[in-house]
């Protein structure tokens, strides 16, 4: 097999520097950690620029007429502007800031979702989604009477597309993850989102796993709705996204109600913001929104394809070093062509839980996920109950890789 050379697509000593809770340790030993896919670590320029806010210009924004609350407003719609640049949308107006994807997504499913979808009407999602694009339209579909259809998996871990056509006939949406959280998958969006804009369809993205590592033109995907969540793109937690199509978001009615979100209020009615700010009601994660600028400035500042480039040689390291070492003891869930997936890698290991396989790997420092990684019609498909799952970020290096791998024999010992 051949081996990519990772380190010379990025300095990762330098970067993992820039890490400090890379720098502890636990159980005495090395902190390891390979679960960015759930949240990733933060830089400390993140840190940094999220304490400076609070030390030099914290108000609250849209509302006051002094120095700071302008500056506090000036920061809070530069992310705005920062993000849409990132994710190649045509104008900052687009981005709707949600506390996570979660939230985009609901915030489809709630408002035009509620509008436009009535019994009858057909969402197509796909097997591998995460639940935070299945519950919403599950409620769409018992509170209204809309259909449900499915992208199936195939044996190889990619969604079998030979029914595409069929199953996106007469929908009004089509929905779909970019990259699996649990497979590694990279999912061809832009062939499903022409299949669906042909059909008449919507086309929607959670984007949570693929812009933290891989460069993304929402324009160039060509969807109407994207999701990003900013937790796993080195921001802080609390702060996420939805972009859409300016001409939707103006057709859709508001989704929370409360201060901010009006343009003028009676005690007999209302009458909505312009958009995006028709959506954020209430007082908005505005530290979030500058420790996210600060986060894309730090991945625009190492390069998105560097980024890819040095998962992609990671992940081939890391597929190769379990294979080798355990043979037929590991089963790993996800393409093994690193052209076609992210750095996730859901494994199971001699038959030993999962769980377990999680406390054997921390007393070693090396942080995984077990569970059912909020994916449970996936793990139904894959006829599991939970994998353990290491999933790999910039700031990762050959060493953790073997970490992991040493890390997993002692759980023979103990368990078998
Ligand atoms: C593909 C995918 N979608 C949605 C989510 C939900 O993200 P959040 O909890 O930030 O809303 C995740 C988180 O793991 C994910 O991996």
């Amino acid at each position: 097999m051949t081996r990519l050379e990772p380190t010379t697509h990025l300095d990762v000593a330098r970067i993992q520097g820039d890490f400090p809770i890379l720098g502890r340790k636990v159980h005495d030993t090395r902190l390891v950690y390979l679960d960015s896919a759930s949240t990733s670590q933060k830089p400390t320029a993140v840190l940094d620029a999220m304490t400076r806010y609070y030390e030099t210009a914290n108000a609250n924004i849209h509302r006051g007429t002094y120095a700071i609350a302008e500056e506090a407003t000036a920061l809070y719609e530069g992310a705005r502007a920062r993000l849409a640049g990132f994710i190649g949308a045509p104008t900052p107006t687009g981005v709707v800031f949600t506390k996570n994807v979660t939230e985009a997504i609901n915030l489809v499913a709630y408002t035009w979702g509620r509008a436009n979808l009535h019994e009858g009407d057909v969402v197509v999602l796909t097997e591998l989604e995460h639940h935070a694009n299945i519950v919403p339209w599950l409620m769409l579909k018992e509170e209204r009477g809309i259909e449900l259809r499915f992208l199936r998996l195939a044996e190889d871990f990619t969604l079998d597309l030979s029914d595409l056509d069929r199953l996106v006939d007469g929908a009004k949406l089509v929905g779909v993850s970019a990259m699996s959280n649990v497979l590694g998958t990279m999912v061809p969006i832009r062939l499903i989102g022409e299949a669906a804009h042909a059909a008449g369809a919507l086309f929607l993205v959670d984007g949570a796993q693929l812009v933290p590592h891989v460069s993304t033109d929402v324009s160039a995907i060509g969807c109407d709705f994207f999701g990003v969540t900013g937790h796993k793109m080195l921001g802080p937690t609390g702060i996420g996204a939805l972009w859409a199509r300016e001409e939707l978001l103006e057709a859709m009615p508001a989704f929370l109600g409360g201060g901010e979100m009006i343009r003028d209020v009676r005690l007999d009615g209302w009458l909505p913001n312009e958009v995006p700010w028709k959506f954020e009601a209430g007082t908005m994660p505005i530290a979030e929104a500058v420790g996210l600028t600060a986060a894309i400035d730090y991945l625009e500042a190492v390069g998105m394809d560097a980024v890819r480039r040095h998962e992609m040689a990671l992940t081939r390291y890391a597929l190769d070093r379990l294979h080798e070492r355990y043979g037929d003891g590991i089963k790993i869930y996800g393409p093994d062509d690193v052209g076609l997936r992210g750095g996730v890698i859901s494994f199971s290991y001699k038959g030993i839980h999962p769980h377990d396989l999680s406390q054997v790997l921390d007393q070693r420092g090396v942080c995984v996920r077990a569970g059912h990684h909020c994916a449970k019609p996936l793990m139904r498909c894959l006829g599991v109950n939970a994998t353990a799952r290491a999933s790999l970020y910039l700031y990762n290096d050959e060493a953790d890789v073997d970490a992991l791998v040493d890390a997993l024999s002692t759980a023979d010992a103990l368990f078998l």
